[in-house]
């Protein structure tokens, strides 16, 4: 954001508005200008909106991984998993469903994986407030459909590098890496996300369940569960107010050892919703399963010998 801020100050006050990193200043006007608001509430209140909860399987929002900037609006921090640009993005090539994917059918993924959740119809009221509220965010900014993958240009120069960074150093790793997070969380991320990982207050869980025995936090087919990309979001985004503190080892030990405890697993069949026919899910991968384990071995790690026990499944 910075590098970009820095153009804007040599630029004209019209190119500075809109890189300079916040939502519009203004809410467009009528029907439009609803949706918009409609959309910035259920990404702020995801988990008990009454038009989305009922899609939800955690305890989570959408503004908890998009971040609120300093306008307090969600998506609109700077850096990996911003909205600022997304919508000139889309639609986009993406690998995993091998099809052409709208903003609707890339946050119906965040619903399924991230929110632990069932895919909104795409005609219903949410789907498209929440589609009009990140594309308002990229408002006035040129259209460049991404053919890389799902992601807005902010994301698409982060995400894919990230993941090249981290992977030789996950296929390395042993127990002691394993004993090393643990420690690391307990000092570094415990205080606000609790030592079981529950959450604490308003500070979002990272894995597990309640009491009531539901899922709290994100499934094993979302982009944080699998080592490189959560590695990539922690060290830029985590401890909040310490961003960007986290050296590469410290990053890889804390990320193994959040994605090595229990969280829901994720079979694409069951999570479509019964409402959504398949026919309108547009993908052309119609199966897909990940577990803790999974999500491991593709990286040539064993679960059982990393964490020293046969907890997990
Ligand atoms: C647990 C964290 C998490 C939550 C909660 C979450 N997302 Fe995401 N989201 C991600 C990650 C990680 C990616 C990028 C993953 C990838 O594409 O590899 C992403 C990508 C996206 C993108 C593409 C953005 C871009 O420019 O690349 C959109 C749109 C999106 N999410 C919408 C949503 C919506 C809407 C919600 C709430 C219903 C939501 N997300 C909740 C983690 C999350
Ligand atoms: C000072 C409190 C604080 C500390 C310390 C902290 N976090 Fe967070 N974390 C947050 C907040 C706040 C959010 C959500 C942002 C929001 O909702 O505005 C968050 C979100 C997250 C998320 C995405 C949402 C979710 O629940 O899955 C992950 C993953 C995460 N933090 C991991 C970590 C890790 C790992 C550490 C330790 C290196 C850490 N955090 C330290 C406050 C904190």
């Amino acid at each position: 954001m910075k590098k970009i801020l820095s153009i804007a100050v040599v630029g004209t006050l019209s190119i500075s508005l809109l890189y300079a990193g916040s939502a519009p200043k203004k809410y467009p006007k009528g029907e439009v200008g609803k949706m918009v608001k409609l959309g910035e509430d259920i990404a702020l209140h995801t988990n008990t909106h009454p038009l989305t909860k009922d899609y939800v399987g955690n305890k989570l929002k959408c503004a908890n991984c998009h971040l609120k900037g300093e306008d307090g609006k969600p998506g609109t921090a700077g850096s990996i998993s911003s909205w600022l640009d997304t919508a000139t993005g889309f639609p986009a090539w993406s690998k995993r469903e091998k099809s052409v994917q709208t903003l609707q059918d890339r946050s119906n993924n965040c619903f399924m994986r991230s929110m632990n959740g069932k895919r909104l119809p795409v005609d219903s009221k949410a789907s498209i407030a929440i589609a009009v509220y990140i594309t308002w965010l990229s408002e006035g900014k040129p259209i460049k459909m991404s053919r890389k993958g799902p992601w807005g240009p902010t994301n698409a120069a982060i995400w894919p590098k990230g993941i090249k960074h981290f992977k030789p150093l996950f296929k390395k790793v042993t127990h002691a890496n394993y004993l090393n997070g643990k420690r690391l969380y307990g000092q570094k991320c415990a205080p606000c996300h609790g030592i079981n990982g529950q959450g604490v207050g308003t500070f979002p869980p990272l894995w597990g369940k309640n009491a009531k025995g539901e899922w709290l936090s994100y499934n094993t087919g979302a982009g944080m569960s699998k080592l490189p990309k959560g590695a990539t979001w922690i060290q830029l985004k985590m401890p909040s107010g310490q961003e960007r503190t986290l050296s590469d080892a410290e990053a890889v030990d804390i990320t193994l050892y959040v994605n090595a405890q229990e969280r829901a697993d994720f079979d694409l069949q069951k999570a479509l919703s019964p409402s959504s026919k398949i026919g309108i899910y547009n993908s052309n991968v119609l199966k897909e399963k990940h577990s803790v384990r999974s999500n491991f071995k593709v990286l040539g790690l064993d679960i059982d010998k990393i964490r020293g026990d046969h907890k997990i499944k």
